[in-house]
């Protein structure tokens, strides 16, 4: 690897944006292509935009010619140095040629140009974002600079049958020697990380089709012979998103072709490179037998995201990478509503909600913390985050609540319009929404520009003699790191009244004429303010931050009763599980204090129970309402952070619920969920199979014995991949010895599967206890296990470390320690994985203090170490601080 830290770390910071000094009107690329070495030559069609000479990025590139309008230069009229080949010259404008040699086969970074798969059978493909261009060929490497892209690939024949590059076909042929080549031309002008070219054996799946514009477009998905034939959802799901981004914002597709490809060696999910999105296979391969239905959600979120950037990052891209989520959020936000409309609505949302609380919070709260736009970064790989991509998200939803759905779909239409070719800000996309709808939106940038979880409290005063219910709300933002200041922001909130009996009362705020809806949104915009209710009759339950309208910790010191009346009682899916999660955390409170008669415990369990037995409540919400939030969420009602105790008070919570539905009617429901035989895909099908998992669970926690029969028979007859990865995780949770021939046999049935056996790394990575460690690493010896592969590195290590928290947080430290040593291992191949995987440690100061030590003498040892890559020392350097 090139970039050690060794080499000048420097801040990058958003205030010293200054605009490019050359633009690249066009850009001709030649590749020759080898697995060992392959050779580009480019010409860049360069325009003077400032006084300064020209600054081309370059890294890890062997220069083997530079040419200005048609001359060599000699050593000396050039300077190539810390990854920049400087030209001064006159004119207003140039040619600029350079040759470069690059080794893909050598590229175990997986930025720029490498090779998946195998020296003999694998293929080639690039990965440019966010600066991987440079790595490829000389050229300003920055978002703001749009060119105009034609493209040559040459290459043997018989080794690489299949040449693919973003754009339009524009010619093919058969060259000397067994080699042919393919000509690509782009004509949308560009930033360079959307670029790409894969090149290979490769086959595929097509479809024609036709936007709502009238253009013909030919779909096609690639992938390796041994599983295209699970890209037939991956298609469904693209075509499904095509007509849904027509419908849904006019927006249509503008290229010919569109190529998709899967690929098992890829740092990222997936890539929305300009007509050639590249996708890690797990997010693009689907069949019964290998993926669950989370999986085929995932597939068809994952392909509306990318597609959907089309327009949301490449027609309109980002001006610089602080406004990364100009492109993230909104597509992130676009992909939910799409996922939302092809599902269930309430679903989803309590899915995205899960994973902002468990996966955006703790970030928010922990060193790493950060703005949806950050104000500098030393390696920008590292801001790919939940903050940046689901936070980024909410402030999008916000935004979109607050315009309602036409209003938001005008703002929409002005932005693409007014910054269609452009490389734009979050201060254009806030100040095209507000001009469409004639409103100031400016507001909500202090949102953008502030770290931490706002705490919205709340508090309710009813006054029988006036008929009134005053509801105080405030905000206040923890300090995080590097940012102390906080200011208020304005806050939607969502609300409805309920009565004692469950119903919802029409709103009139004071000084209005007449009552409303029985929903409406106040917003705070201060860091307290009260609002009036009229005409209320009794002490209501209010219904606060409905549908989660804004993203923040809702502090309400409701009594459990309240909550029950609105978990059983609430008629939006979401609200009601977002009550039972309250009032879940509330009976945590009682398990974790030994208080196992405590009223929240009492109420909780008894709502679910009620629930549990109402026929009405649709499968998949009750799998979902029967979910309390994961340990990792809990570790915030604790002072003293020590896993170990927060898995035993969730687990007896968990116990209690059991035991109060009753071990009969968990066995009877299980029993009528049983029957399935097939896979099907359709909603109650999936629905069925997530309550089925859960009621097994629950009976397991009080019938240990009857439940490992269940399993064992539940994972000898799984029609799918669903059923039977569900009861093999039943079986190795209740005892991973007594489960050893089901996980061998496990291994077996899927050699050679890799996303299959990614899933067989997890399961057994995840499962709980201070056993955990040795388990992991005798899984390290497996034949399957390689370092070089992100998707395994992620299943092992990455489960492990970041979501088995009684197992990684071992008191004395020895799953630190391995840890550290791995991240060094995995650093020197791949530095974006290490740096994912290193983002563990982010909690570990309020860990309790024998924890706290261990993982503070590692972090500080690694942190100090002069030998590890820019991605890992930056994450290091931010934990440890
Ligand atoms: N833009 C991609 C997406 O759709 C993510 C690429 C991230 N790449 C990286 N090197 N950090 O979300
Ligand atoms: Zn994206």
């Amino acid at each position: 690897m090139s970039d050690r830290s060794d080499a000048p770390t420097s801040v990058i910071r958003l205030a010293d944006y200054r605009p490019p000094a050359w633009s690249v009107e066009h850009v001709a690329l030649e590749f020759d292509l080898g697995i060992d070495r392959t050779e580009v030559a480019a010409t860049l069609e360069l325009v003077r935009q400032a006084d300064e000479p020209i600054r081309l990025n370059g890294e890890g590139l062997e220069l083997l010619s530079l040419g200005v309008d048609g001359r060599t230069l000699a050593e000396g009229e050039y300077i190539l140095a810390d990854g920049v080949l400087e030209i001064a010259i006159d004119a207003e404008r140039c040619t600029v040629n350079t040759r470069v040699a690059v080794h893909p086969a050598e590229n175990t970074a997986f930025e720029g140009l490498y090779l998946s798969g195998s020296r003999d059978r694998g293929f080639l493909l690039t990965q440019c974002e966010a600066e991987g261009f440079r790595h490829i060929t000389f050229f300003p490497d920055r978002p703001d600079v749009l060119s105009r892209y034609t493209v040559t690939l040459r290459a043997d024949h018989d080794r690489f049958p299949v040449l693919l590059a973003g754009g339009n076909p524009d010619g093919e042929g058969v060259l000397a020697d067994g080699r042919h080549w393919a000509r690509f031309v782009d004509p949308h002008p560009k930033p360079s990380y959307l670029f790409a070219v894969v090149a290979g054996r490769l086959e595929r799946i097509s479809h024609d089709y036709t936007t709502a514009d009238g253009r013909a477009v030919a779909l096609h998905i690639w992938a390796e012979a041994d599983v295209i034939d699970r890209c037939d959802y991956a298609m469904d799901s693209l075509i499904r998103s095509m007509q849904w981004d027509e419908r849904t914002y006019g927006r249509n597709y503008d290229l010919d072709v569109f190529h998709v490809v899967a690929t098992h060696d890829f740092n990222m999910g997936a890539m929305e490179n300009k007509g050639l999105n590249i996708f890690n296979a797990k997010y693009l391969l689907a069949d019964p037998d290998s993926s669950t239905d989370d999986e085929y959600r995932h597939v068809e979120a994952v392909v509306a995201h990318e597609y959907f950037h089309n327009w949301s990052g490449n027609r309109v891209t980002c001006r610089d990478w602080f406004q990364l989520s100009l492109k993230e959020g909104l597509t992130v936000f676009r992909e939910q509503s799409f996922s939302a409309d092809m599902n269930s609505a309430p679903l989803k949302r309590i899915e995205d909600v899960a994973l902002l609380r468990r996966a955006q919070f703790p970030e928010d709260a922990g060193p790493l913390s950060h703005p949806v736009r950050p104000s500098q970064y030393s390696e920008i790989n590292n801001f790919y985050t939940a903050t940046v991509y689901e936070k980024g998200s909410e402030l999008v939803r916000m935004l979109a609540g607050h315009l309602g759905q036409e209003g938001f779909r005008k703002g929409m239409d002005r932005y693409f319009e007014r910054h269609d070719g452009q490389a734009a800000t979050i201060e254009d996309f806030l100040t095209a929404l507000g001009d469409a709808n004639g409103t100031d939106l400016s507001p909500y940038l202090a949102w953008y520009g502030q770290a931490g979880t706002p705490r919205l409290s709340a508090e309710g005063r009813f006054d029988a003699a006036q008929r009134r219910y005053r509801l105080t709300l405030r905000q206040r933002t923890p300090a995080t790191a590097g940012q102390t200041a906080k200011q208020a922001l304005p806050i939607p909130v969502r609300l409805s009244l309920f009565d004692q009996s469950g119903k919802a009362l029409p709103l009139r705020l004071e000084g209005e004429a007449a009552a409303g809806a029985t929903e409406r949104t106040v917003v705070l915009d201060s860091a307290e303010r009260g609002f009036v209710f009229e005409d209320v009759d009794a002490s209501p339950v209010p219904s606060l931050l409905r549908g989660f309208s804004a993203p923040v910790i809702l502090e309400c010191d409701y009594v459990p009763g309240e909550l029950a009346i609105l978990l059983r009682h609430d008629p939006d899916g979401f609200n009601r599980w977002e009550a039972g999660q309250q009032l879940a955390g509330l009976a945590y409170d009682d398990c974790r204090d030994g208080n196992v008669e405590g009223s929240a415990l009492r109420a909780w369990t008894e709502a679910l129970t009620h629930l549990f037995n109402d026929k009405g409540v649709d499968d998949a919400l009750l799998a979902e309402l029967l979910t309390p939030p994961g340990e990792i969420e809990l570790v915030e009602r604790q002072a003293e952070r020590d896993p170990d105790r927060i898995r035993i008070a969730r687990q007896a919570m968990l116990r209690k619920l059991a035991q109060r539905i009753g071990a009969e009617a968990l066995r009877a429901r299980y029993a009528g969920l049983r029957s399935e035989t097939t896979a099907a895909l359709d909603a109650p099908s999936q629905a069925r199979r997530q309550l089925k998992r859960r009621v097994l669970d629950l009976y397991a926690l009080i019938q240990p014995g009857e439940a490992r029969e269940l399993a064992r028979a539940q994972y000898e007859q799984a029609p799918g991949m669903t059923d039977r990865l569900a009861a093999l995780t039943t079986l190795a949770t209740l005892d991973a010895h007594a489960a050893e021939a089901a996980i061998a046999h496990f291994r077996q049935r899927y050699d050679g599967n890799a996303l299959a056996l990614d899933k067989w790394f997890a399961m057994q990575a995840l499962l709980p206890g201070a056993d955990a460690l040795a388990r992991v690493q005798a899984l390290e010896d497996d034949q399957a296990f390689m370092l070089k592969n992100p998707n395994r590195v992620q299943s092992l290590l990455g489960s492990f470390a970041r979501a088995n928290p009684t197992g990684f947080h071992r008191a004395d430290g020895a799953a630190y320690r391995w840890l550290a040593d791995r991240l060094v291992a995995v650093d020197s191949l791949n530095p974006q994985v290490a740096a994912r995987v290193a983002t563990a440690f982010n909690g570990w100061k309020r860990l309790e203090p024998v924890r706290r030590e261990a993982a503070h003498a590692v972090v500080a040892e690694l942190a100090s170490r002069k030998d590890l890559s820019r991605d890992l020392t930056d994450i290091l350097a931010r934990v440890a601080l």
